[in-house]
């Protein structure tokens, strides 16, 4: 199929190098020319493991043709996928001005007929102000637009694994026709019948993934629910992890113990500095503000945002117990990403902690493996180092706030030593706490058996 994909960020990316995977053709267009011009040059705008294989691989083979032009984009496709930005705005409902900006490019551009999908997360009822949009001007000129919701299940840092091996394909749809044009997209995936990039050497031996009919405001609701569910699961294991370091219990233990119950589960349940990113957060918002608008009592997720704000907060409150006073103070702050494995620093709940404690004229050398780039744009405040061990010599505390493998890996022996005090503060429970202790270092995480600095134990 003849595919264009709207917005160069980390959906459109990965949903049109994989389309194109898949053996699609697509279009790639963006009003950001900064990202096209870094595509055109073999690169990627973004980090994602993996993506800029399946890019240039598709890009050489002819399959993704970057273009600065729309309307060559709009076209040139049978079918459009909309995955630009939907920020939230300050009452945090999502702002979907530019996915209406795009529904007038289109229509006032397309020669024929188009299916337009929403792959952005948007509120429920936005597919029907699109195909408004669009029937508005596209009737001027004689053309009919289908709208589809085909919401994506990506996970940043997973994202390739995700779209080529999904649980499921949801689509929203309201006519034969485009079901059929879903379908057939997605036949590789369904048919499991495609090289994948992920495993090379061929697919273990995953089910395909559920197909999923339904209306367009389905869709829409579909993602946000999930997205909130994965938040409140989040929330809960935080607030719990409050109550268990009051009672000295370990969270981790008892969060693993829950999370047995397959109708629990045990993702998701992990406690620390709380969820970031630019999904969860807005998404949590936007839904509250949707259900707001239809006199919805959605107060459960508003607790789990409140939840979410304080994890910081008790954070910060240990890292003092420990150090006492935080102004002047030298403190290596390892992950600055809203979580490993990509360069997404975006309502990154790491680069937020860094921020407070700098803030409190904490001294911060900072160090990510992937967001450094990013983060010295985006807090020029903050010091930044080019290795893990250069940010923490000398340092009085080592705070762990994203959980890469390459701090789990680090020679924890050099680390101590050059160190001015052997402290870690782990704030996403990711080091081993036995083998920290018995290093020499004083070892605090969140509700673990080594939570609480003894200080603090002897003032409660
Ligand atoms: C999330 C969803 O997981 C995807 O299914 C969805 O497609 C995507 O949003 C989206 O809407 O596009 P993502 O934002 O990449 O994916 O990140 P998650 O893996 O969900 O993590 C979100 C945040 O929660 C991170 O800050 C992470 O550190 C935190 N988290 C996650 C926890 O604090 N504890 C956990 O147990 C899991």
């Amino acid at each position: 199929m003849k595919i264009s994909v709207i917005g160069a960020g980390y959906v459109g990316l990965v949903t049109g190098g994989c389309l194109a995977a898949l053996g699609h053709k697509i279009w790639c267009t963006d009003n950001d020319t900064h990202k096209l011009d870094v595509l055109e040059s073999g690169q990627l705008p973004i980090y994602e493991p993996g993506l800029d294989a399946v890019i240039l691989k598709a890009q050489a083979e002819g399959r993704f043709i970057v273009t600065k032009d729309p309307v060559e984009a709009i076209t040139a496709a049978e079918a459009i996928m909309i995955c630009v930005g939907t920020p939230p705005g300050p009452n945090g409902e999502a702002d979907l001005s530019a996915i209406e900006n795009v529904a007038y490019t289109i229509a006032r551009h397309a020669q024929s007929s188009k299916l337009v999908i929403e792959k952005s997360t948007v509120p429920a009822r936005t597919g029907q102000e699109l195909k408004r949009a669009l029937a508005v001007y596209g009737k001027k000129r004689g053309l009919a637009f289908r709208v589809a919701s085909n919401p994506e299940f990506l996970r940043e840092g997973t994202a390739l694994l995700d779209f080529m091996h999904p649980d499921r394909i949801v689509v929203g749809v309201e006519d034969d026709e485009t079901e059929r044009q879903l379908r057939e997209m997605y036949r590789p995936l369904l048919e499991q019948r495609f090289d994948c990039p992920v495993h090379p050497s061929g697919c273990p031996s995953l089910p395909p993934p559920h197909w999923m009919v339904t209306t367009i405001s389905g869709g829409e609701l579909i993602k946000h629910a999930s997205n909130s569910f994965l938040a409140l699961k989040i929330s809960y294991a935080n607030m719990v992890a409050e109550l268990a370091e009051k009672l000295g219990a370990d969270i981790d233990q008892v969060m693993r113990a829950v999370g047995m119950d397959p109708r629990i589960g045990n993702k998701f349940l992990n406690p620390g500095l709380g969820f970031g990113g630019f999904c969860l957060p807005k998404d949590v918002q936007a839904f509250i503000h949707l259900a707001g608008q239809l006199g919805v009592d959605f107060s459960m997720l508003k607790e789990a945002e409140k939840i979410n704000k304080r994890c910081i907060s008790r954070f910060i409150d240990k890292i003092r117990q420990a150090l006492w006073i935080l102004k002047g103070k030298r403190i290596a702050v390892l992950g600055l990403a809203f979580k490993p494995e990509t360069d997404d620093i975006r309502f990154s709940t790491s680069l937020d902690l860094a921020l407070r404690l700098a803030e409190e004229g904490a001294h911060i050398q900072a160090y990510d493996p992937e967001a450094m780039t990013k983060a010295r744009v985006a807090a020029p405040q903050l010091n930044f180092s080019d290795s893990a061990y250069e940010a923490v010599r000398d340092a009085e505390a080592v705070i762990i706030a994203t959980e890469w493998k390459e701090f789990r890996d680090l020679d924890w022996t050099r680390v101590r030593d050059l160190m001015a005090r052997p402290l870690v503060l782990d704030g996403r429970n990711c080091l081993p706490a036995a083998d920290m202790v018995s290093l020499g270092f004083d070892y605090y995480s969140v509700a673990g058996s080594h939570s609480q600095p003894a200080a603090a134990v002897e003032v409660a």
